[in-house]
């Protein structure tokens, strides 16, 4: 019997395997049958008029779009979510084109679907890829069984300039970190075959350099030179190929005067060729259209021309293709093998996803049901806010509360704000629906006439949305009194300040950090009548605090920490949770510090004495950070000893190990990410005063220790060079292991 289940298993396999080689075939036998009409078709994508997440168009297309639908000119829907409107939109496609191609829904699940998480930089702040992975394997379960198939995401651009609102969306200033948590979602999002049905293609955007906009300013120039495209900006990218991402986006931005949309040398030559990606690379918001006003197309002919032959597969809402390409190619401007390799990919990504099997196979109501908010999902949610949860400062103490015996008083707007812990890039998270801080309070202290709520003044004037900017009121001063008055009446005061969830994202840079509003006037008015004082940040990006940071015992950064924001932060705030996050970012003192990061060059004048002034520095303010990339305190003390590597040379081939011994000094549990960093102190080009070549999060019961190990291979010290090729050289390195950027168990080896 069993023999024979086994046959059967075997031949099960067989036919499956031909039945995929059949299937490969399926892609050449569909082209072949395919109008240069139809293959444009495929190239096209149009955003259902439900949910706009860029201008709107010149000509509504509303009606004319569905008549494209049912005539085969769309290939993919964008903003179109839900059981019911994706089959609905699917049913046009597949019953009424001629060849019933299904359509691909593509949108933007960030950090979540329903259930919505920390913002992604928020998540990196746990230094857990795993715990983002989690995360994202929840967020496609919920997106597919509303009938997406196709995320925007990850986005993986990294952000040295908080100015840019768009740093909330990423993994922060390191290109390590960052590799580590685009793989980790990719993985999530994408399982381990897309043809399962709870999977979703991933998307690596905005490829490339889209975080190096000058001056933070959103969408602006970016010229960056090749080393650092090489070392800090493509890696994540890379690591995103090496994942098995199905797709990329072009980002918005001139690279060095060609803008990534139309870069031939990026998406050509580097990610179709010398990378092999082989899947397909999608425009940003009319990005094709773009390169009109930025300067290289004279119209949307040539910008179909230019963004086509560079390797953009896909005219995301640009109307350049649908209208241009084939006139182009009847013309004998583009080849149409440029076509038919973009529409070769789309399709290829299709029948990964099994449309082709059944173009239904994504959205269920039944499971939208089970899915969206499920206790395990909301558990998970709450945990990764806790995890994301980054602990400034906390002298004397302060924290944690006491939930039997302190008479608290909560301040703030945003504390009992149910909207913005959802944070931007919300997906289809209901409005309001986050737990807020004052609820997470109110479900913790024993006694609620304990925990006294007062707003202050108002925050909002008016209620954002993604297209929409936020209105602060600046003038009036009602509910400042009561404020302080229940800040008087208390053992402790908790202030809760920092952005609305529409502050920062797309289109939100701004020229100062500080809070806005009178939320420092507010605080400032409750320090002089409390010195117990907790500010409890919820913000997209770093802030500048530098105001009050010396005069607050304590200080935690949440970000906006999705759905269970206000329990993770009561979790945190009365020591549920001892809180274990650390920096994905510098976090600056002001705007006028930025572009910030550690891994920065030395200059060659890095020091200097006080009151001398030629070095690199500023005469107004000192050139640290507030807090270094990295950095992040515990509940517990951790102390490091022993640092010690198995040998101090190796060759181009070899590794060292490193072994360091952490313990736990304190009193009670607590986790530690411990970070390996490397300095090369020699090249034939300049180099980092640092770079993240390792991390470990360690859990440890007081009192106990651990050795923590890292193997440093000669490769993992690989760099873009003079010569324009990746090597390490010979030389002597600087090792550092520590609890962050900054200072750490030092060491040195050589490399021969
Ligand atoms: C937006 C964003 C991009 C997003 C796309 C679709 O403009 O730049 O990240 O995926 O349009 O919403």
């Amino acid at each position: 019997m069993k023999q024979t289940l086994v046959l059967l298993a075997c031949a099960c396999l067989a036919l499956a395997s031909c039945s995929r080689k059949e299937e490969g075939s399926r892609v050449d036998r569909l082209l072949a049958e395919m109008t240069l009409e139809e293959k444009i078709g495929q190239l096209n994508q149009y955003t259902g008029r439900w949910e706009m997440t860029g201008p709107a168009p010149e000509n509504d297309y509303a009606q004319t779009g569905l008549e494209m639908i049912k005539s085969g000119q769309v290939g993919s829907l964008l903003n179109v979510t839900g059981a019911e409107a994706t089959r609905n939109a699917q049913q046009l496609a597949v019953e009424n084109s001629r060849l019933g191609i299904p359509l691909i829904f593509g949108y933007d699940v960030i950090h979540g679907f329903r259930t919505i998480f920390p913002i992604p930089l928020g998540e990196t702040a746990s230094w857990e890829p795993e715990l983002a992975r989690k995360n994202a394997r929840i967020a496609a379960l919920e997106a597919t069984a509303a009938g997406v198939h196709w995320t925007f995401a990850p986005m993986v651009d990294i952000g040295r300039d908080a100015r840019w609102g768009r740093v909330m969306e990423g993994s922060g200033e390191d290109p390590f970190l960052g590799a580590r948590f685009a793989a980790a979602r990719i993985k999530g999002f994408q399982g381990e075959d897309l043809a399962d049905a709870g999977t979703i293609a991933a998307c690596a955007k905005h490829y490339a350099a889209y975080g190096f906009a000058e001056a933070g300013r959103d969408y602006n120039t970016v010229e960056v030179d090749e080393r650092t495209l090489f070392n800090v900006v493509l890696p994540p990218f890379k690591a995103c190929v090496d994942a098995g991402v199905a797709t990329f986006m072009n980002s918005f931005n001139e690279v060095n005067g060609i803008p990534a949309t139309a870069n031939s040398f990026l998406v050509r030559d580097l990610l179709k060729g010398k990378w092999a990606f082989d899947g397909f690379v999608v425009s940003d918001w009319n990005s094709v259209g773009e390169l009109i006003p930025h300067g290289v197309a004279a119209d949307r002919k040539e910008a179909a021309r230019l963004a086509i032959t560079a390797g953009s597969d896909m005219d995301m809402e640009g109307n350049c293709y649908i209208a241009h390409l084939k006139e182009l190619v009847e013309e004998g401007t583009v080849d149409e093998s440029l076509i038919d390799d973009a529409v070769r990919r789309v399709l290829e990504v299709k029948e990964k996803l099994g449309l082709f099997d059944d173009p239904y196979r994504y959205g269920s109501a039944e499971l939208e049901e089970m899915l969206f908010l499920s206790d395990e999902h909301v558990a998970a949610a709450r945990d990764a806010a806790r995890r994301s949860i980054v602990l400034l400062k906390n002298e004397g103490g302060l924290l944690p509360l006491d939930a039997g015996g302190q008479r608290i008083a909560l301040i703030g707007e945003l504390a009992a704000d149910k909207d913005s812990p959802l944070g931007n890039w919300r997906a289809q998270a209901v409005p309001g629906s986050a737990v807020s801080v004052l609820e997470g309070m109110q479900a913790r202290v024993n006694t609620p006439s304990m925990l006294l709520y007062e707003r202050g003044p108002q925050y909002l004037l008016a209620r954002p949305s993604f297209l929409v900017n936020v209105e602060i009121n600046t003038t009036d001063r009602n509910g400042m009194a009561e404020a302080v008055a229940a800040a008087r009446r208390a053992d402790v005061a908790v202030v809760v300040m920092g952005e609305n969830g529409f502050q920062s994202g797309e289109g939100r840079s701004v020229t100062d950090l500080k809070p806005r509003g009178l939320q420092l006037e507010l605080l400032e008015q409750v320090l002089e009548v409390n010195r117990n004082v907790v500010v409890v940040l919820m913000n997209g990006r770093p802030l500048d605090i530098s105001s009050f940071i010396d005069r607050v015992p304590s200080v935690l950064v949440t970000w906006q920490g999705g759905s269970e924001s206000g329990n993770a932060i009561a979790d945190v705030l009365f020591g549920e949770y001892n809180p274990s996050g650390k920096l994905p970012v510098s976090w600056p003192r002001s705007a006028g510090q930025l572009p910030m990061y550690y891994n920065h060059k030395n200059t060659g004048r890095p020091t200097g004495s006080p009151g001398q002034v030629t070095w690199s520095s500023y005469t107004d303010q000192t050139r640290e950070p507030l807090f270094p990339f990295g950095y992040g305190l515990s509940y517990t003390e951790f102390e490091y000893s022993g640092l010690t590597l198995d040998k101090n040379s190796m060759g181009i081939e070899d590794s060292i190990r490193l072994t360091v011994t952490l313990t736990n000094t304190g009193d009670r549990f607590g986790e530690e990410v411990v970070q390996l960093y490397v300095r090369d102190l020699v090249g034939t080009v300049t180099r980092p005063v640092k770079e993240l070549k390792g991390f470990r999060k360690v859990g440890l019961e007081p009192g106990a220790s651990a050795e923590v190990e890292f193997t440093l291979r000669a490769e993992d010290l690989h760099y873009y060079g003079a010569d324009n090729r990746w090597g390490v050289e010979p030389g002597e390195f600087r090792v550092w292991v520590g609890p962050s950027s900054a200072g750490g168990a030092e060491a040195s080896f050589v490399i021969e």
